[in-house]
């Protein structure tokens, strides 16, 4: 199978990992003293309710701990909603072509999947409210939307969260990628944090840059908050010391600025550079890009294979002909520039691709 056609492929040693919408190691390279301190204690389990870095989240996002509750990855908290809700067989609904999570926690438990439609590759509120059954007990909204990029605006978001409620289906959006757009204009945080009755997920992988250590967080109602954490006691260390002292030393640094403001520059010079070339593709406010190769999908990753690059084929979500890459230094972009030949030979030397 090609490498570009197997969704889990973490293979380190490829030149140009664009698939897995990662960060920029580089900018954490400062903190491997951290690293090297929680080492010496590494025969010691590491603390099973997460005190520290639970009480700095809540700081952080200004909520009480008891709305908090964290996870190995988001991946890991969508499994534990998954237990927690999803008894008898129930059924979650989503839209159509987006993170792969949602449905194998729901199908792993028994449980079954509704998708709404996208409308013009984003989220559709209306599609949602059209296909809510008597079973659906979970609704999950990506935005920014995996794969498209594509985000809606608090205000459906909103609605959303009232239609869902009225139903009595839980809402959770999904907000891994939200600090790659205004965040402050797009997050359903404060609202939630003032007693708007949903759950938000979001992750220290994207942004923060901590992919490899796994950790990630909901905030949500008190009452659904105990629920989850109820399921969770069932391992008591599953986050790692290593990724608790990581994540809240970087939640108080300044990687996220850095990272996010680098992102922004690198997708705005993508964006120009499609638009000028004629380059179908769908605005992006995360750090990936979802676009329509001219020379075709097969030839794209064909040649993406030959220089070992990594990308997402997004015929694997549902939408054949769109491939999703993500971007976290220049050396990225030019190798995607190059994969597309917006860029000349010179530009291909630069661009190190296949270094
Ligand atoms: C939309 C979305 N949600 C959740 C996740 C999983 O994040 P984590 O690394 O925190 O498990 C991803 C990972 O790519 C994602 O794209």
């Amino acid at each position: 199978m090609s490498k570009n056609m197997d969704f889990n492929t973490s293979d380190t040693h490829i030149s140009h990992r664009l698939h897995l919408n990662e960060s920029d190691s580089n900018n954490l390279l400062n903190l491997n003293h951290v690293f090297l301190n929680e080492f010496k204690k590494i025969s010691i389990y590491p603390d099973p309710s997460n005190t520290d870095l639970k009480n700095k989240i809540s700081y952080h996002c200004k909520v009480s701990p008891d709305m908090v509750v964290l996870g190995n990855g988001i991946d890991e908290i969508i499994l534990l909603l998954s237990l927690t809700f999803l008894k008898n067989k129930k059924t979650i609904l989503t839209s159509e072509a987006t993170f792969p999570g949602y449905e194998t926690s729901a199908k792993i438990v028994g449980g079954n999947v509704i998708y709404a439609p996208l409308n013009d590759m984003k989220c559709s509120i209306a599609n949602y409210q059209k296909n809510i059954t008597s079973d659906v007990i979970l609704a999950y909204l990506c935005n920014p939307h995996n794969p498209t990029g594509s985000i809606v605006s608090l205000d459906e978001v909103i609605y959303f969260i009232e239609v869902m409620n009225d139903k009595r289906v839980i809402p959770i959006i999904d907000e891994a990628y939200i600090q790659f757009s205004d965040e402050n204009k797009n997050s359903i945080l404060k609202y939630i944090v003032n007693g708007g009755r949903a759950i938000v997920l979001r992750t220290f992988s994207k942004a923060y840059g901590l992919a490899g250590l796994r950790v990630g967080f909901a905030i949500g109602p008190k009452d659904l908050i105990h629920a989850v954490s109820l399921t969770a006691l069932a391992l008591p260390f599953r986050i790692n010391r290593f990724a608790q002292r990581m994540a809240s030393e970087v939640l108080t640094s300044d990687i996220l600025s850095i990272n996010v403001r680098t992102v922004r520059k690198l997708i705005s010079t993508i964006e120009l550079s499609f638009s000028k070339s004629e380059v179908t593709y769908i605005p992006s406010y995360t750090n990936f890009i979802c676009f329509k190769p001219p020379m075709g999908n097969t030839d794209f990753l064909i040649k993406a294979e030959k220089f070992g690059v990594m990308v997402r084929d997004c015929g694997l979500f549902g939408l054949p002909g769109w491939i999703r890459a993500s971007v976290s230094n220049k050396k990225d972009v030019d190798c995607l520039l190059f994969l597309l030949d917006l860029t000349s030979f010179e530009g291909k030397q630069s661009g190190d691709v296949n270094e």
